[in-house]
């Protein structure tokens, strides 16, 4: 009894930040019992807090050995392998956890965000099968299942998963439309759209649902609403860069390495850079020493929060990029970046035309679009996602018309998405010289 009290000492101590205290008594607790499961389990917590990960994993691992139906032990190992790059192992323990304890949401948010990136989960399927069929009313289950079915190419088995979802009702989910726009990707329309419009609806005030449901309707947009934007961007914040890291993404990397050349060939570095649609800046740090000044401007202060703890921005703009980059501003850049944003805008030219006016004379754009590769149909086009993709004819031909040059692009795999490639396009614009005019 008393080891327990001090364990709880060493807990309350943990949580208030009090490690020395925390440390004291988990050692006096595994002095007593130096196979105490929560002692070492808390340990380990500890250790993970003090910077030391592969302490934290070989404590945790020991705890679990004493203890092995600790679901919560199994999820944190979850997360402490999953930050040291561990992603397989970090998968086995979070599926480790919802075996113990089948209604574990964060073990299943877990997985879910593991999922999305996976290319293979073939251990992992007969696993969830079996946990639906056990546990039939588990929403999270099902979801997981419907994922991993997909991954394994199981188109029809995983739209049916995914409607079994849609059947727990709007509410069970944190995003109501996930399901309906993953349906959409797996030739379920109808049913998307059936969900969409429950979900309108009931809730009319739903951005993001509302323009979920045009895109998916098809309906005639030239580009996301400024509204759905900001509000899907700040639910979307937090796991953000987890998410994208996730996926594989790549689109800031490769935005970055073109702008790395262009500065090899420069004496000085460039005077003024804008990153357009900066998000929560993974393209910042990438770029910063190659400008005296680095302006992001973005529409969700959520994104832009999280820009700001890395210190490498001058200034960060709360506002939308057209009306940004033709306010009067006190500079012109001599390059803008946007990567991963344009997909938000369909229609290119009122962005051209403001690019246009705020590049100093030979100001450079480097950006990414996804790829719309099918020169007979549209310019552009939104999909369910929510997202555009352009052909490469468009680009220039948009650029042409505000006065830029298109002088390189290049085809790229920009992310992962539902275990597929998405293919993209990194392009450049220069605005010509006043002496080329
Ligand atoms: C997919 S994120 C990419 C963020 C960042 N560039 C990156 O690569 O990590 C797209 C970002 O563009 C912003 N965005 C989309 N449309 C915008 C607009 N019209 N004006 C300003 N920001 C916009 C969103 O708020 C979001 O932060």
């Amino acid at each position: 009894m008393q080891l327990e009290a001090r364990l709880q000492e060493g807990i309350t101590a943990h949580r208030s930040g009090n490690l020395e205290a925390a440390l004291a008594a988990y050692k006096d607790v595994l002095t007593d019992n130096p196979d105490h499961p929560d002692g070492l389990h808390f340990l380990g917590l500890l250790h993970f807090d003090a910077g030391k990960p592969e302490n934290a994993i070989i404590l945790i691992r020991k705890s679990l050995e004493q203890n092995p139906k600790n679901a919560a032990a199994c999820n944190n190992l979850g997360n402490i392998l999953k930050l040291s790059d561990r992603s397989d192992e970090a998968l086995e323990a979070y599926v480790r956890a919802v075996e113990i304890e089948p209604r574990h949401q964060e073990a299943w948010k877990n997985i879910s965000v593991m999922l999305e990136g996976a290319t293979n989960n073939d251990d992992l399927l007969p696993i969830l099968r079996e946990i639906v069929r056990l546990d039939p009313d588990n929403a999270n289950a099902w979801h997981n299942f419907g994922l991993s079915l997909m991954l394994a190419g199981h188109r029809e088995e995983a739209a049916d998963a995914l409607e079994r979802c849609l059947e727990f009702g709007a509410e069970a989910w944190s995003d109501p439309v996930w399901h309906a726009r993953v349906l959409c990707a797996l030739g379920r329309q109808e049913r998307a759209v059936e969900h969409l419009e429950a979900v309108v609806a009931a809730d009319p005030d739903n951005k993001v649902a509302r323009y979920q449901l045009a895109a998916v309707r098809g309906d005639e947009l030239d580009q996301a609403p400024e509204d759905y934007v900001r509000e899907h961007f700040d639910g979307f914040s937090d796991s953000f860069d987890d998410v994208l890291k996730n996926l594989d993404y790549r689109a800031p990397e490769l935005v970055a390495g073109e702008v790395v050349k262009l500065a090899a060939l420069r004496a000085a570095p460039f005077r003024d850079i804008v990153d357009l649609g900066c998000g929560t800046g993974l393209c910042g740090p990438l770029i910063r020493r190659y400008c005296d000044k680095l302006t992001g401007i973005d529409l969700s202060p959520g994104m832009l929060r999280k820009a700001a703890a890395l210190n490498v921005y001058d200034f960060l703009v709360e506002g939308e990029l057209v009306g940004f980059l033709t306010s009067d501003l006190p500079t012109h850049f001599d390059l803008a970046v946007c990567v991963d944003t344009l997909c938000y805008l369909g229609n290119l030219q009122p962005f051209m035309e403001a690019l246009c006016s705020a590049l100093a004379p030979g100001g450079i754009l480097i950006a990414s679009v996804e790829h719309l590769d099918d020169p007979s149909g549209p310019d552009y086009r939104v999909d369910p996602t929510g997202r555009y993709a352009h052909t490469p004819a468009y680009l220039r031909r948009s650029a042409e018309a505000a006065g830029l040059d298109y002088t390189k692009e290049k085809t790229v795999v920009l992310r992962r998405e539902l275990g597929k490639d998405v293919h993209g396009l990194i392009f450049e614009l220069r605005k010509p010289d006043s002496d080329d005019r």
